[in-house]
């Protein structure tokens, strides 16, 4: 397959491709994300769910992710075409409109995360968090900071695999790393955290049962894991066949996982030492952006500097996986339309900017996008690529797996394919048919205001 794409680019070290794939899956889905979703949906019960639905369901559809990519060696519409035939190059061109809608929003809340930071240095967090939310998501604020957002992102895609994507994760990565779990360090301190972790860590076995927290926290485990549009995909395109792909998705899920996990044990107890739990059930989307500088603010001095790291590293997470997603849509754009590197990037970051606009002013439509963004359509995606990966080609992708894999990893890849073939899609079927009444549901209430 090599030899039809000479030029292709490629990742140059074996960290710097997990270093990239870890920086597209850690994001605001680890703290943003997760931990509205852990608070709205049982807490302790949601986490534990979601450990579980990461090594079942997303370990595997990862490596039917890695294994088309690296196969395929194009973005997704030429990969699932060379992989799986004409007609499922359709999907791909779907990926790539996802990830067109998925960054219209993510830029928005990553704008407000670069907002807060810069304000932190300047002058502190507000002491009314509520009304100061209300004034960062709305307006031309909230668009200046989308805009600056995507024309950071775009520079780095426009700088390419391997002096762009490959640098900048191997500076942020180890940073955000370091913050949070310095984060966490700090939050065990806190006087009367102790009722955030027990909620973070308790699992109530009502909610264990509760179909909506499973919907919730399989979602969750795609969204973060980056799953369901083609990242992982076009990221293992730049590949070469002496990788180690079991291994590294393994490597990926459990990093992924582990920053929202230890996330958490900041989010939680700050937000409970200070009472303000009931500011993260309310407000689903901004939560974090009204419960956090809440807490930051009333914690004085150390709350100023550990509130600006805090969003900093959000900053960080949420710069590596827009990178991620931007570089689907432009990898689509440079392999089907032949049209340079830059100018596919200047000219698809254009158009999600413009598209971004909506969620910028509108907090509802922020919501909605994703949920069927976000949500809904990375499900299909997720479904898409069990079968294409474990029924349309499976022979094809089970030896692509083994390919460059250590013996250990070799023996184990017949049994992931088998999950992928017959556990992972009737599991993500069903929670594909609650998400679905689901968003119709939220559609309703969105038109109906
Ligand atoms: N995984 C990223 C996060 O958790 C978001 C993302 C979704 C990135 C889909 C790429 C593709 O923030």
């Amino acid at each position: 397959m090599a030899a039809a794409s000479v030029s292709r680019e490629a990742f140059g070290s074996r960290a710097g491709f997990i270093l990239a794939a870890a920086g597209s899956a850690v994001g605001l889905g680890n703290m943003w994300r997760f931990s509205y979703q852990a608070s709205e949906g049982g807490g302790a019960a949601f986490v534990l769910l979601y450990v579980v639905m990461t090594l079942v369901l997303g370990i595997p559809i990862m490596l039917g992710e890695f294994g088309i990519g690296r196969r395929g060696q194009r973005s997704p519409v030429g990969s699932l075409r060379r992989v799986a035939g004409p007609a499922w190059a359709v999907v791909g061109y779907g990926f790539a409109v996802v990830g067109v809608l998925i960054l219209s929003y993510y830029s928005v809340i990553a704008g407000w995360t670069v907002r807060y930071a810069i304000e932190a240095i300047i002058h502190g967090f507000p002491e009314d968090a509520g009304t100061h939310f209300g004034k960062v998501a709305s307006g031309s604020g909230a668009i200046a900071f989308h805009v600056g957002f995507m024309t950071v992102t775009v520079l780095v895609v426009m700088a390419g695999i391997k002096g762009g994507i490959e640098r900048a994760s191997l500076i942020l990565m180890p940073a955000l790393f370091f913050i949070v779990v310095g984060l966490a360090a700090w939050a065990t301190t806190l006087e009367g955290g102790g009722a955030g972790y027990e909620v973070y860590l308790k699992p109530d076995l009502d909610e264990l049962m509760n179909p909506a927290v499973w919907r919730a926290a399989a979602a969750q485990a795609f969204f973060s894991l980056s799953l369901g549009m083609g990242a992982m995909l076009t990221f293992a395109s730049y590949l070469g066949d002496e990788f180690d792909m079991p291994e590294s998705a393994t490597i990926v899920a459990f990093t992924d996982f582990g920053v929202a996990f230890v996330s958490g044990l900041v989010v939680f107890p700050v937000v409970f030492s200070l009472g303000l739990q009931g500011a993260v059930g309310e407000s689903t989307v901004g939560a974090l952006f009204i419960a956090l500088p809440g807490a930051f603010d009333a914690m004085g001095m150390v709350g100023h500097f550990v509130g600006l790291f805090f969003f900093i590293a959000l900053a960080v997470g949420a710069l590596t996986s827009a990178i991620a997603v931007l570089e689907v849509i432009t990898a689509s754009v440079i392999d089907e339309f032949g049209v340079s590197r830059r100018n596919a990037a200047l000219g698809t970051a254009a158009v999600v900017t413009i598209i971004g606009i909506l969620p910028a002013t509108s907090l509802d439509a922020l919501g909605l996008m994703d949920k069927i963004a976000g949500e809904l359509l990375l499900l299909g995606g997720v479904l898409t690529i069990a079968i294409v990966a474990a029924w349309v080609a499976r022979s094809t992708i089970q030896d692509e797996l083994i390919k460059g894999a250590s013996p250990f990893w070799a023996k184990q890849v017949p049994r992931i394919v088998l999950m992928l073939r017959y556990v992972v899609p009737p599991i993500v079927a069903i929670v594909l048919i609650f998400s679905v009444r689901e968003t119709i549901a939220a559609v309703g209430k969105f038109i109906g205001g």
